[in-house]
């Protein structure tokens, strides 16, 4: 059920999907309170793997120091340039792509070249700034900020849905998009099911029954978990029989859509799980980045001949994973045709906008984010 039935007054307004000025103090802002995913685990599994990107405008270098995680602001102490490109590789020493210098693994500047031409140098003595960090699923996050709480506090139960979802599977694809819309209209478009019909009358054709949906929101997330019960037709009984046969669930769960604010989204159930991120890149610029996990096949009933055994579930994994790319993409085509239009309409608006009860997890998140602007 939806948890209000009642219309309620958009909270941000239609400048702050646009007006460069507001997007700088939001993105202050949300550095200044928020965690933020920066890598995935598997993007740095071993000693001197490095992943480099770009957090809400910041320059951030995450690397691998025999198995202890760090995050540095990726920027260099002699003349700002970011020391390594956005990437990921590998990393013996963190050196600038510049002129050379060099900062040990504690982010302490160690080697200058031709230091003889810098005497009389004062730099800050604590070298490049290390970020908090922290971890779930696959997932790294960091924050600029020391107050803010543990994102593993903040996120409670729902860290463990993750955990399961993505701890251990497998991620067999990657994909990044550049989108030429304000990061908040991607958001809000994945968290809404009121323009089901009209945008995907050929994907979904209508919106689920209100007694499908269980809306969860928090302070942190918002979460939809569909509760339509599974047909008795051929692909429900596929399904079904796929899930029991592959991950030893008899009663597979229908799908869950989390967002966790600012910017990470989520999408799973028994057999596959997808993890995006919208990352404001302008005011009028995002970029969806999105990656595409496999359950790991339950072997414990495939005792002797286990490999014999798995090669189906494989190939049928093999299979399911174009079939899912091709589904999430075809949803991501409908959806961006209308988002140039509805970036358009923000800077001619006819009012504030209302929001009704299938889109109370958009409300959820504008009030998030007013609370983070505010506090800044
Ligand atoms: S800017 Fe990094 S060494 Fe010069
Ligand atoms: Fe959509």
């Amino acid at each position: 059920m939806f948890l209000s039935l009642e219309c309620k007054p958009c909270v941000l307004n239609p400048i702050e999907y646009w007006n460069p000025s507001h997007y700088e103090k939001e993105q202050q802002n949300i550095r200044n309170n928020c965690w933020q995913w920066v890598c995935l685990n598997s993007e740095v599994p071993a000693d001197k793997d490095y992943c480099s990107r770009t957090v809400s405008g910041v320059p951030v270098v995450v690397w691998n120091q025999s198995g202890k995680i760090r995050a540095f602001k990726n920027v260099c102490l002699h003349r700002n340039s970011k020391i390594i490109p956005d990437g990921c590789g590998k990393l013996a020493i963190l050196r600038c792509q510049y002129h050379g210098w060099e900062y040990s693994n504690d982010g302490q500047l160690c080697r200058i070249p031709d230091s003889k031409c810098f005497q009389g140098l004062s730099l800050p003595s604590q070298g490049l700034i290390e970020l908090r960090i922290e971890n779930f699923g696959d997932f790294i996050l960091i924050c600029f900020d020391h107050n803010t709480p543990s994102i593993r506090s903040l996120l409670g139960g729902m860290r463990e849905e993750i955990d399961r979802h993505f701890c251990g599977w497998r991620l067999f694809r990657k994909n990044s998009k550049d989108i030429s819309v304000n990061w908040k209209i991607v958001v809000e478009n994945a968290v809404e099911s009121y323009h089901v019909p009209i945008v995907h009358p050929k994907s979904f054709k209508t919106y689920r029954l209100e007694e499908w949906h269980d809306h969860q929101i928090s302070e942190i997330f918002t979460r939809f978990h569909d509760l339509k019960p599974w047909s008795n037709s051929i692909v429900g009984w596929g399904y079904r029989l796929l899930t029991r046969l592959m991950v030893g669930n008899k009663n597979p769960d229908r799908m869950t859509h989390v967002h966790i604010f600012p910017n990470m989204l989520f999408y799973y159930g028994d057999l596959f799980s997808i993890f995006y991120i919208v990352e404001a890149v302008q005011p009028e610029k995002s970029r969806l980045r999105s990656f595409f996990y496999l359950s790991p096949i339950n072997l414990s009933r495939q005792k002797k001949f286990w490999v014999l055994d798995s090669i189906p579930f494989l190939a049928v994994q093999l299979l399911m994973l174009p079939f899912l790319s091709f589904i999430f993409f075809r949803i991501l085509k409908e959806d961006l045709r209308i988002l140039q239009d509805v970036q358009d309409g923000f800077k001619y608006p006819s009012g504030l906008g209302v929001l009704g009860a299938r889109e109370e997890r958009v409300l959820a998140f504008q009030q998030y984010l007013k609370r983070v602007i505010k506090a800044g």
